[in-house]
């Protein structure tokens, strides 16, 4: 691995089946920076993070499997990137309670998580309050540049950078500030209602679906819209084909739903066949996540610890 590249770090929560709004919103981004080669990588599985969400060890085991062998059937190489999890670089932890000790409520209750939470009137949890100081400790522990995220995630990485400075105040020079990197036309990829596609709405299409489900799913996207193109089918195909390749069949189409339904299940599995083999093809043998996750958690360790040792140095507990 090359360490004197600028340093790209992202993450993504083991908390349900992934989406084609995961991966056109962030995991597709990932691979290209793999490709270019302008950075080199820390991808992690905020295992965590998730914990908020997952309460069940048999959950949190299969749905981080899951992601691991989602990230590299997407494309993205263990022998490129530094592909890991969270919870096995303890450092994220650490990093985050010198964090809180530096942050006061009221900052933190700006975020968006903690305001929905407490407009529902639900009880927020003590972890979900200090998610965004985990988040910058991901984050800043790599000595972080790029942080390719959706749009959803933009204030946690505005939160990253003001700790940051923050603590660079307070205690000397010691993190660079990460700036997010978002691509506006998939910032929000839309689900089968027309909502953000999101594990929490039910209005997803699953990134492995077989060829019959993404029949259903197809066939149920919401189309009463009114007009003659039906938007939420053409906003789902405007992630597969160009804007000049669906005027032709969207014109010819007008006011057929079913028709311009059938060429979206086309599109969809043609896309999603390759990485449907490609995962079986990888979950097939127990080893390989296990493999990937042991070395991945090495490496990331490594760096972290010596950006860790800076820190404690720094507020005087080395
Ligand atoms: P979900 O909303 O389904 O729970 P996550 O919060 O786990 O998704 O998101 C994981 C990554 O995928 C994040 O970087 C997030 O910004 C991105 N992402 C999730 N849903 C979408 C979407 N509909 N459009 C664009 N990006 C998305
Ligand atoms: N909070 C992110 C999400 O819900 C996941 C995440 C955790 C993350 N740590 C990160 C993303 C660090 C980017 C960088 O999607």
């Amino acid at each position: 691995m090359e360490t004197d590249k600028p340093i790209l770090l992202s993450g993504i929560k083991p908390t349900g089946v992934p989406h084609i709004g995961n991966y056109f919103g962030a995991i597709k981004q990932l691979v290209e920076f793999q490709t270019v080669g302008s950075h080199q990588s820390y991808i992690m599985v905020a295992d965590y993070h998730a914990l908020n969400f997952v309460q069940n060890a048999g959950d949190m085991r299969d749905l981080t499997r899951e992601l691991v062998l989602t990230y590299m059937a997407s494309g993205l190489n263990p022998e490129k990137v530094v592909l890991f999890k969270q919870s096995d670089v303890p450092a994220h932890t650490e990093l985050a309670w010198i964090f809180d000790t530096i942050t006061t409520m009221p900052y933190l209750m700006r975020a968006h998580a903690f305001k929905d939470g407490e407009a529902k009137n639900k009880e927020v949890s003590v972890g979900t309050f200090n998610y965004p100081m985990l988040m910058a400790a991901d984050i800043l522990l790599y000595n972080t540049a790029k942080v390719p995220v959706g749009h959803d995630q933009k204030q946690h990485i505005e939160f990253a950078r003001d700790t940051a400075e923050k603590f660079n105040r307070t205690f000397g020079e010691t993190f660079t500030l990460p700036e997010e990197f978002i691509v506006p036309e998939v910032a929000v990829v839309p689900g089968l209602d027309g909502q953000k596609m999101s594990k929490s709405y039910n209005n997803t299409i699953p990134l492995f679906s077989s060829r019959t489900d993404i029949e259903e799913l197809v066939m149920s996207i919401v189309t009463d819209s009114g007009s003659d193109r039906p938007e939420n089918v053409y906003a789902i195909h405007k992630l597969l084909k160009t804007e000049h390749e669906l005027e032709s069949l969207y014109t010819e189409h007008t006011g057929k739903y079913k028709a311009l339904k059938e060429a979206l299940i086309e599109d969809l599995d043609a896309f999603i066949a390759p990485l449907r083999e490609r995962y079986h093809e990888l979950a097939s043998d127990p080893r390989t996540v296990l493999d990937v996750l042991e070395k991945g958690g090495q490496l990331a360790r490594e760096r972290a610890n010596v950006k860790m040792e800076e820190v404690r140095r720094a507020v005087g507990v080395s």
